[in-house]
């Protein structure tokens, strides 16, 4: 029966950033794809030119990941649509910024629902596949806010450690098994991310600073570079490399009030 299933790379929120340069980087590697995010429209134009370009098999699962049970119809999706999901690339994800009492508390669930629940609901499901096969490949996407309290943006980087925390902890259980798991933290990328959060061009360069901003496919080759490699854990850019390895000279609590002190004045302005 599993013999005749279609092996697939399924990667959520590829519709654009990140998700969609694994999608590109995967497919000019021959993996057939299944891709995941709310925008039909764009999967729709993704999807066809990715088979045309490449002569895969690409297919999409247009659904919001916030919608309960998600993880539940993408997997009977793969079930119908006879499919063994090989490689699994936990992306979507969203962000926010802004004095915690200010922000939507509603958002600020969603943004745990998906950036945490859901990661973890699928990758329960796929993982127990992958260990019966005894094969298989997971990414998930982290982030350099994974490293530290990040005042401003608390809850999704709080939602980021969970990430890290989670994947390291697979990462261990796993050892015994064929099954590769790599956490990949980017740091600054250029894509919506920041849009997606209804951040404002101001919060974003405030968050920035002097930090310069990776391409979405810079990240995705380190990533892969790194699986290759047989690494369970890549920071994409050398310069956030060596900002987090600094980091880890201080104390959480001096990082946080640093950061707090230089962002208060544009998400705290004094009334
Ligand atoms: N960009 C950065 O600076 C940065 C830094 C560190 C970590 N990251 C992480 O990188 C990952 C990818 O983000 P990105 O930078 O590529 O941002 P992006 O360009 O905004 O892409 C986010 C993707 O997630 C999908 N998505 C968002 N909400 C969704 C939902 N409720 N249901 C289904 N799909 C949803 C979006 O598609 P639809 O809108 O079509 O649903 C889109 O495909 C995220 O986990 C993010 O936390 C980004």
């Amino acid at each position: 029966m599993e013999l005749s299933k279609m092996k697939v790379t399924l990667i959520t929120g590829a519709s654009g950033g990140i998700g969609k340069a694994f999608a590109r980087k995967l497919a000019a590697e021959k993996h057939n794809l299944l891709l995941v995010a709310r925008s039909r429209g764009k999967l729709d134009v993704l999807c066809k030119e990715l088979i045309e370009e490449h002569h895969i098999t690409a297919q999409y699962i247009a659904l919001d990941l916030i919608t309960k049970d998600a993880d539940q119809i993408i997997f009977e999706e793969t079930e119908k649509r006879d499919l063994t999901v090989d490689c699994l690339v936990n992306n979507a994800g969203v962000g926010s910024a802004g004095d915690f009492i200010d922000l939507d508390l509603h958002k600020e669930l969603d943004i745990i629902s998906l950036n945490i629940s859901f990661l973890t609901s699928l990758t329960f499901r796929y993982l127990k596949q992958m260990r019966e096969r005894n094969s298989g490949t997971i990414i998930n996407i982290g982030s350099m806010a994974s490293f530290q309290p990040t005042p401003f943006q608390a809850v999704y980087a709080a939602s980021k450690a969970f990430v890290r925390s989670f994947t390291e902890a697979l990462v261990a259980e796993n050892k015994p098994f064929k099954i590769n798991i790599l956490l990949l933290c980017p740091g600054l990328t250029e894509t919506n991310f920041f849009q997606g959060g209804e951040m404002s061009i101001q919060d974003k360069k405030t968050l920035a600073g002097n930090i310069s901003f990776q391409s979405p496919e810079e990240v995705v080759e380190e990533g892969l570079t790194a699986l290759r490699k047989h690494k369970t854990s890549i920071i994409s850019g050398s310069k956030n490399r060596l900002l987090i390895s600094m980091g880890y000279l201080f104390p959480n609590s001096m990082l946080s009030n640093i950061m707090a002190n230089k962002f208060r004045s544009h998400f705290q302005p004094k009334k």
